[in-house]
């Protein structure tokens, strides 16, 4: 008998997908939860955390930084410390795989009076911070990070950010990012006047919607991209107040692939965040002639949340490009999966963003799919999948290589349920995001071991 490491998945070809089922609280929400509620007038109780790796990096530098955080699986209780009741940590803050956690916490950490140094994983440190560097030094921190031959220009974590008195500034961003957004929004609540941050499109806007929940002086003007953060004459006071954390549909977003993909399928994902800036994959998919059925049943802390159902449908290659790939950044590799077991084209664009994510998820997306035998060529910001509904159905098995990038490892997975051969996945990256993953699939009727 072959011994398969304990952290590798064995993914074989399934039967239907039937049931209903929640996936871990959403990602980008759960850091701020923490982040904001650490900034809090007091205690504020979260429900719903995700409890991956990610989420865990940034509660983690959070205590170091000296707030109090009980976590409890996915709840947690956040002593808020106030914008000014941090203190400084007394080793490097470690940020793990979270980019989220580095971008955010060097511009919360930019107003701060004292130096704190933030590292990451071999792959966090490859990642570019230039254009959060760029705005907050204007702003006044000091950020340097470390250099790397042939880049004289930019700058990958370790960073070192000397904090001090904030000006506030009107930052026209160079990309829509919501990490960098975010970044400037916590710098400029600490500024001695207004700070305007323009997007050239929409990126995600829970930090805007959470910190408006909690009192900050926080005004959006979606139609002009524009977030306007104006701390003069506020009393810094953030509203200890309970958060709920809807679930991900960014982990949503592969069960509802691998329901689609299965004939037979019939899934329903309850309790799913569905903010409309990170809703793309849902608009994305109906394209491609998904069965999907979307209800929106309530709200947390200005979140829409509801129901996805998902039922195995006949799916067709389409163009995902603009605002649409904005919309679905993170779920691209799901639905290059989508794409991969489609009839005909899709073309994915506009995509450069992939390149610098927890891999380049372009190299890596294709690497997976030409290893099961899929048709892909890669273009400098983008894909182009010709699915193999057309092109005779099969589709091979083999070991996924996740280069650290926990949706890597996940989109090779879901492929590995209606691939002919076994499917191998390093599993440990899944962890970073959706720790319950193949436990999910296998109240299904996944055939995950
Ligand atoms: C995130 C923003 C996006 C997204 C990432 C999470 C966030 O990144 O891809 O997974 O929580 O703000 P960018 O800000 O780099 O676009």
């Amino acid at each position: 008998m072959k011994s398969i490491d304990p952290a590798t998945l064995c993914v074989r070809r399934s039967g239907p997908l039937r049931g209903h089922c929640r996936v871990p609280g959403d990602k980008s929400i759960s850091h701020r939860a923490l982040l904001f509620g650490a900034l809090c007038d007091g205690p504020v109780p979260i429900d719903g955390l995700g409890s991956g790796g990610d989420n865990v990096s940034t509660a983690r530098a959070l205590m170091a930084l000296g707030v109090p955080i009980d976590l409890d699986g996915d709840r947690a209780r956040v002593v808020g410390v106030g914008l000014r009741g941090l203190t400084p940590a007394l080793e490097q803050l470690d940020c793990g795989n979270s980019g989220t956690t580095i971008r955010l916490l060097t511009g919360l950490l930019s107003g701060q009076p004292f130096t704190t140094t933030l590292r990451g994983d071999a792959s966090l440190t490859k990642r570019p911070m230039r254009r959060l560097a760029m705005p907050l030094r204007q702003m006044g921190a000091s950020i340097d990070g470390r250099g790397e031959p042939g880049k004289p220009n930019e700058i990958y974590p370790p960073l070192v950010v000397k904090g001090g008195a904030l000006h506030g500034i009107r930052a026209a961003l160079p990309v829509a990012s919501a990490q960098l957004k975010s970044a400037l929004v916590l710098a400029g609540l600490q500024a001695d006047g207004p700070t305007e941050i323009v997007e050239p499109g929409l990126s995600r806007d829970h930090t805007e919607r959470m910190l408006r929940y909690l009192g900050a002086p926080v005004v959006v003007d979606p139609g002009a991209r524009t977030v306007r953060v104006d701390p003069t004459g506020w009393n810094g006071n953030l509203r200890a107040s309970p958060l709920v954390v809807p679930g991900d549909l960014s982990s949503a977003a592969f069960v509802m692939v691998a329901a689609l993909m299965i004939p037979g399928s019939d899934v329903t994902i309850d309790g799913v965040g569905l903010n409309p800036t990170r809703a793309g994959v849902i608009d994305a998919l109906k394209a491609m002639g998904a069965d999907l059925t979307v209800e929106i049943t309530g709200q947390a802390m200005g979140e829409p949340v509801g129901t996805v159902r998902a039922r195995a449908s006949r799916l067709r290659g389409t163009r995902i490009d603009g605002e649409l790939a904005l919309r679905s950044i993170d779920e691209v590799p799901a639905l290059a999966m989508a794409a991969a077991i489609a009839e005909g084209e899709t073309v994915f664009s506009d995509l450069q963003e992939l390149r610098i994510k927890e891999s380049d998820r372009i190299a890596s997306l294709a690497r997976e799919l030409g290893r099961a035998g899929v048709g892909v060529t890669e273009q400098p910001g983008g894909l182009t999948i010709t699915g193999v509904a057309g092109e005779g159905g099969r589709l091979a098995g083999g070991v996924v290589q996740p280069m650290h990038d926990h949706r890597v490892a996940m989109s090779g997975a879901i492929l590995g349920l209606v691939a002919d051969a076994e499917t191998l996945v390093p599993a440990a990256e899944i962890a970073t995001s959706f720790p319950t993953f193949s436990d999910v699939l296998r109240s299904l009727g996944a055939s995950v071991a």
